[in-house]
């Protein structure tokens, strides 16, 4: 098993880390003006994968440190874990499961033969339920064909989902899609304000279908509706579920057919890919669907298949590595120059402080070394006139990656021009700084960004550039030696959250510490009471 082959679970151990750490400390390392002067380089760190480009060269990264990053890789026995990845071995330790979502967009003759069938068949029943909503097949309580969908989940569950609609859906003809996570009913609130029950399908999605804020946005909601509809079985009308837990999908009220799975080894922040993502089929159609898969895919084959020096996952997780453990980068911004995708920054957050935010290696021993730099973003241009100022002289340093998109879906060509070149001009000056007598004016440069190009944003590129930055996160993982597949870090928070809640109702809070005491307090003061939603 992996862990058995793992000679070396302190990376500060390995030959390699220690070289990096001496070149990282030599104060005659090339600049990234100096590096990009050199033509092949630039021409070896740019390449196309998944049908994007990646242009890795605008990284403060010297063919040396290049070549110690990709031995640090070998000696971390890449390629044998990324096997284990797609074979199912048990990566998840501490929960003893497999991390299996790529075969949820494999094709049949390539997905693992204990689930291939299982998958197929659920993936043509979602597009199969896609198709005769959109016919108008299948219909709300009255016979009206169904005009809104709402999704309630939050985290994995909804981000993946959320993002692919919202990116994508200019050029799709389905179904709107509201989305209702935060358990402030300011949420939900707004979502059905203004809904017609009649004609408005919710799909709950949550894999333990046991997250509060989930369950209780989906109460609050079948509430509504059977206020409105006057007829519990209308419910299966106009409900589903995408859950693991089938017997808290049938106390909620819902019959057998109206539940989609999520199985065991598809993580949360990994579901879009699964029964999740039913109402992105039901926003832009099955097709759209299936090549969103099939970009993926493409991408799960270049990571499984390209050689390290060409794998573009692979290269982005050991430069995220080498600006975070070596050269200080404390962030790693992502700046997609396109509205359509100003929700990513959000996805990514989640894909990778939950998946490698950890203190302890796989071996339950302290880490020692950072784990991942918080991931942050928004979207450019208007990002150049908040935050740009931080990047460009602000003290701490900080990582880019710039995401820019060739061909427009609009008819305002000097717009997208304009985008672009300040998508470009942002890199360079990063890159190359501006000197300046006046120290205030000045501008130091040598700020790393990677860039990476589609040439346009539909299903298949979209697709790609996901399953990009989650093998990108796995092989962080591998290097640091985590387990990039658990997230007990969220579970304290939510026990105790259990006995403020009824603190905040009345109930004695004499075990809480004098501060929050304070608070709950205040708080009672002002809060109206609250029914338990129960
Ligand atoms: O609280 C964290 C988390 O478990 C995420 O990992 C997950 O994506 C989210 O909550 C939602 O979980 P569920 O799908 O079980 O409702």
């Amino acid at each position: 098993m992996e862990e058995a082959c793992l000679t070396c679970p302190d990376a500060r151990q390995l030959a390699s880390w220690k070289r990096l750490a001496g070149l990282a400390a030599d104060p005659s390392q090339p600049t990234i003006a100096e590096l990009l002067e050199d033509a092949s380089r630039s021409c070896a760190l740019q390449l196309e994968a998944g049908g994007l480009l990646f242009d890795f060269s605008k990284q403060r990264l010297s063919r040396k440190a290049l070549a110690e990053l990709l031995r640090l890789a070998q000696e971390r026995q890449w390629r044998a874990r990324v096997a284990d990845l797609f074979q199912g071995a048990p990566v998840n330790s501490s929960e003893g499961r497999a991390a299996l979502h790529s075969a949820l967009r494999a094709p049949p003759a390539r997905q693992p033969p204990a689930i291939g069938a299982e998958v197929a068949a659920n993936l043509e029943r979602l597009k199969r339920f896609a198709a005769e909503l959109a016919e108008g097949r299948r219909t709300g309580f009255s016979g009206k064909a169904f005009a809104q969908v709402v999704h309630i989940g939050i985290g994995g569950s909804e981000l993946g989902p959320r993002l692919a609609v919202e990116a994508l859906q200019p050029a799709g003809r389905g179904l709107p899609v509201r989305f209702v996570a935060n358990v402030d009913g300011h949420a939900l609130a707004q979502a059905l304000d203004g809904l017609d029950p009649e004609t408005t399908l919710f799909i709950v999605v949550s894999k333990s279908f046991a997250t509060l804020e989930t369950r209780l946005n989906a109460q609050s909601a079948r509430r509504w509706f059977l206020e409105r509809a006057r007829s519990p079985q209308a419910l299966a009308r106009h409900f589903i579920a995408v859950t693991a837990n089938a017997q808290a999908a049938a106390d909620f009220g819902l019959p057998r057919q109206n539940v989609f799975p999520i199985w065991d080894w598809v993580g949360g922040r990994f579901s879009l890919w699964s029964a999740a993502g039913l109402c992105i089929a039901l926003a832009l159609g099955g097709e759209a669907f299936d090549a969103l898969l099939a970009g993926a895919h493409a991408m799960d084959r270049h990571f499984q298949e390209a050689p390290a020096a060409a794998n573009a996952p692979l290269l982005a997780a050991l430069i995220g590595i080498w600006n975070g453990n070596f050269l200080g980068a404390t962030s790693q911004a992502v700046l997609p120059y396109d509205e359509r995708l100003r929700l990513l920054p959000d996805y990514l957050q989640q894909l990778e402080t939950e998946s490698n935010g950890k203190r302890v290696r796989r071996d339950g021993a302290p880490l020692e070394i950072h784990s991942t730099p918080i991931l942050w973003g928004g979207v450019g241009s208007t990002g150049q006139h908040a935050f740009h100022q931080w990047l460009h002289q602000g003290t701490h340093g900080c990582a880019v990656d710039f995401i820019l998109t060739g061909a427009a879906e609009h008819d305002l060509p000097e717009h997208h021009r304009w985008l672009l070149a300040n998508g470009l001009s942002q890199a360079k000056a990063l890159a190359f700084g501006a000197e300046h007598a006046d120290p205030h004016r000045a501008v130091p440069g040598n700020r790393p960004s990677t860039t990476i190009i589609l040439d346009r944003l539909d299903p298949a590129r979209l697709g790609a550039l996901l399953a990009f930055y989650e093998h990108r996160t796995f092989c962080q993982g591998l290097i640091w030696n985590l387990n990039s597949f658990d997230q007990w870090g969220v579970e304290l928070g939510k026990r105790l959250a259990e006995s403020l809640f009824e603190q905040l109702g009345g109930a004695v809070a004499e075990d809480q510490d004098a501060s929050t005491r304070a608070l709950i307090e205040r708080l009672r003061e002002r809060t109206p009471a609250t029914e338990s939603g129960e």
